[in-house]
């Protein structure tokens, strides 16, 4: 099977592959930030090695680490949570979705799901054997999600809702205004909330970011993911978490524990000394990534690609219907004319077939060695009438 012929993250990790066959490429791709993990957090796991190494922890993590949690998502969210029984340690935030949405739903069952949306909700969708209801959303709206069309989509199985905000790959954020409305629906309908607030930290233009579990009536049926990931660099050390009200995060422990059992004590280390230090690392990398995202808007503007006013995450999602090529067809020509690798909207949902997402996470000499290449790329574009597949 060519790259092309593959679907979702098989899609994504395809043209990955292919990409490192390449010494010149500019990966705009996966969200790898190219930030180091700052130096103190480093030195923390160091000294855990020599320390606890030998130590199991619990399988919902450190309870230091988890006071710590508590602590960040009060301050910086509005939610009050329980460190001793409304918080587990994960495997990243790709663990913490996963058992965020085995916990919610199940075979039988559905989800509400605004598009596009970060693929392996649907992965995990499929694991449970439950039901996505994709609900649109639109570049000329910000990628906004309507409460009113959440509302209609609803059907008698319905038991959960997903809110990822910032969203991936639209960079979508949801409203204070929304987000009371999606609360108000959710509790009328009797609805768990899945909220994946991973790139709360990345919001631009004095955007505030707003937590749907922050809401009034919210917590006692929210389930909220993040992870040091994105915030610190931490991509590699797998840290993750979900926080929730203690009758569904009863549940969460106990997937926690069957799944995977507990964290390496060492990235728990490494996680606390991130969460009781300072943020200054976080705060430039935020300012960093504003300033990219507007050579990375400024670059589309050139081609001529619409991509609306992304507010939040590390990302474009850009329309390129016009071209009358697909996603996919885009990315793969990219690839190998301009060893660029951006990834194609149909991987992410269908419908999203003319749309490509750009990640902002490269130096600013190589985003603009990328667009001018991308450029390059677009004017060798065999013309093509008629819209993309
Ligand atoms: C919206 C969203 N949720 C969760 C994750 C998973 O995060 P992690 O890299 O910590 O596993 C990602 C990763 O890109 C993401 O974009």
């Amino acid at each position: 099977m060519t790259a092309t012929e593959k679907k979702g993250t098989d899609l994504l990790y395809a043209l990955l592959a292919e990409a490192r066959t390449y010494s010149d490429v500019i990966v705009m791709g996966r969200g790898d930030p190219d930030f180091d993990t700052p130096a103190h957090i480093v030195a923390a796991a160091r000294q855990a090695m020599v320390q606890h190494g030998a130590d199991y922890s619990p399988p919902e993590g450190i309870l230091p680490l988890r006071q710590a949690i508590a602590e960040r998502v009060a301050r910086r969210n509005g939610i009050t949570v329980d460190p001793e029984q409304e918080v587990v340690v994960t495997n990243g935030g790709q663990e913490a979705l996963f058992l965020m949405v085995v916990a919610s739903v199940g075979a039988g069952e559905a989800m509400l799901v605004p598009e596009p949306n970060y693929n392996t909700y649907n992965d995990s969708l499929r694991f449970a054997r439950a039901e996505k209801i994709g609900v649109p959303t639109r570049v000329d709206q910000q990628f906004r999600v309507d409460p009113e069309q959440m509302r209609v989509a609803i059907t008698p199985k319905t038991r959960a809702m997903l809110l990822v905000s910032p969203n991936n790959p639209s960079a979508g954020v949801v409203g204070r205004a929304d987000q009371e409305a999606l609360v108000a629906i959710a509790r009328e309908h009797n609805l768990t909330i899945i909220a994946d607030d991973i790139y709360d930290l990345f919001v631009y233009d004095g955007i505030e970011h707003v937590s749907s579990a922050a809401i009034p009536g919210a917590h006692e049926r929210t389930l909220t993911l993040n992870a040091l990931s994105k915030s610190f660099s931490m991509t590699g050390w797998r840290i993750g978490w979900i926080t929730g009200p203690a009758h569904l995060m009863q549940r969460v422990r106990k997937l926690k524990a069957a799944v995977s059992g507990p964290n390496s004590i060492v990235a728990q280390h490494a996680a606390l000394a991130a969460l009781t230090s300072s943020y200054a690392a976080v705060e430039m990398m935020r300012d960093t990534y504003s300033k990219r995202r507007k050579i990375v808007l400024d670059g589309l503007a050139a081609m001529g690609i619409p991509a609306g006013n992304p507010q939040g995450g590390q990302f474009v999602f850009a329309d390129i219907s016009h071209t009358g090529y697909n996603s996919i067809e885009l990315a793969k020509h990219m690839l190998t004319n301009a060893h660029v690798l951006v990834y194609p909207g149909a991987a992410f949902a269908t419908g999203w077939e003319n749309y490509i997402r750009i990640t902002f996470l490269q130096p600013e000499d190589k985003l603009r060695d990328a667009l001018q290449r991308m450029q390059r790329a677009m004017e060798s574009l065999p013309a093509r009438s008629g819209q993309g597949a």
